[in-house]
């Protein structure tokens, strides 16, 4: 039986990759996105490879988009196996200079954007007693980093609601994991939305500046790429053992491997010197 995956955020990066991943190895694969003039790429591959994608709207944040394309596949196929909680952005600058209504903002795509795909596919995945649910967290739903608390405060709620959720859908038969990746070479960076407020004289900016500085020279070895992440994804969602957390890349294992050995003291110094003094992740 052909197996059904809805993937969010199918127009770049993880998104983009994991939709291909996905229908290369056999699922039947609904590639979603909110801009459907992103979806040239993806259609040229799909007619190339001759691969079982649909690519169809969807914006998690509104409860109509989601709700409509979810019950379009349903009624067209009866059932669907696995969703791919992909879609997010990251909404930077400093608490001072978010506005409420920025936070919201972030929370309304990272946060409730997943919570309105989950709602969508759980009457069906519970009635078909199986389901696959993948969030992709980050690293940042594990540990705090500085002018992120907008998308990491997005994450760590993420990785809470999956935790509650996991055990409360166990005996329907219905999975939860979370893809815990580091820094990914996608266009992730260059779709950062700065706090409006934030400006060059601003008094974070030299913090905002070391910052980015400390990101874009961990893009160098230490990143992974999106066809990685993918891969990440595949294999959780093939895994007959599956595992709660997947990690993904060199710098998240040694972000997570300390945070696990240090104290909480010892891992804000070691995050200062990693990415403030611009020591790396990976030493
Ligand atoms: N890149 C990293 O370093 C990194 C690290 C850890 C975790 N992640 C997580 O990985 C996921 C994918 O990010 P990426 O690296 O692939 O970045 P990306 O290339 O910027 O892709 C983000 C995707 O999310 C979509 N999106 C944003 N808001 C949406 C909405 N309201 N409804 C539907 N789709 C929406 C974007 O669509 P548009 O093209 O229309 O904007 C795009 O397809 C995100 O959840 C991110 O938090 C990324």
């Amino acid at each position: 039986m052909t197996r059904i995956a809805i993937v969010t955020g199918s127009s770049s990066g993880i998104g983009y990759e994991t939709s291909l991943s996905l229908a290369r190895n056999g699922f039947k694969t609904y590639a979603t996105m909110r801009n459907l003039d992103k979806s040239k790429m993806i259609n040229e591959i799909k007619d190339k490879e001759k691969l079982p994608i649909q690519i169809l709207e969807l914006d998690v944040d509104y409860e109509q988009s989601v709700n409509q394309t979810i019950k379009h596949i349903i009624d067209e196929e009866k059932k669907i196996d696995v969703l791919i909680n992909n879609a997010g952005y990251d909404l930077a600058g400093s608490l001072e200079e978010i506005s409420i209504d920025e936070l919201k903002a972030q929370f309304e795509t990272n946060f409730f954007g997943v919570v309105r795909a989950i709602k969508g596919v759980l009457p069906i995945m519970r009635e078909q007693n199986y389901g696959i649910i993948v969030n992709v967290s980050s690293v940042g739903g594990k540990v705090g980093i500085p002018l992120n608390s907008a998308y990491i405060a997005s994450k760590f709620a993420m990785e809470g609601l999956s935790d509650s959720i996991r055990p409360e859908l166990q005996e329907f038969g219905i999975k939860v994991i979370l893809i815990e990746p580091g820094v990914v070479r996608s266009s992730f960076f260059e779709n950062v939305k700065m706090a409006k407020n934030f400006s060059p004289d601003s008094p974070y900016s030299s913090l905002t500046q070391k910052i980015f500085t400390g990101f874009t020279s961990s893009m160098g070895d230490t990143a992974s790429s999106p066809k990685e992440v993918a891969q990440t994804i595949l294999s959780a969602i093939i895994d007959d053992n599956k595992e709660i957390r997947y990690v993904v890349g060199k710098d998240a294992n040694s972000i997570l491997e300390n945070r696990k050995n240090m104290s909480d003291k010892d891992f804000d110094g070691w995050m200062k010197e990693s990415l403030i003094d611009q020591k790396g992740f990976v030493r």
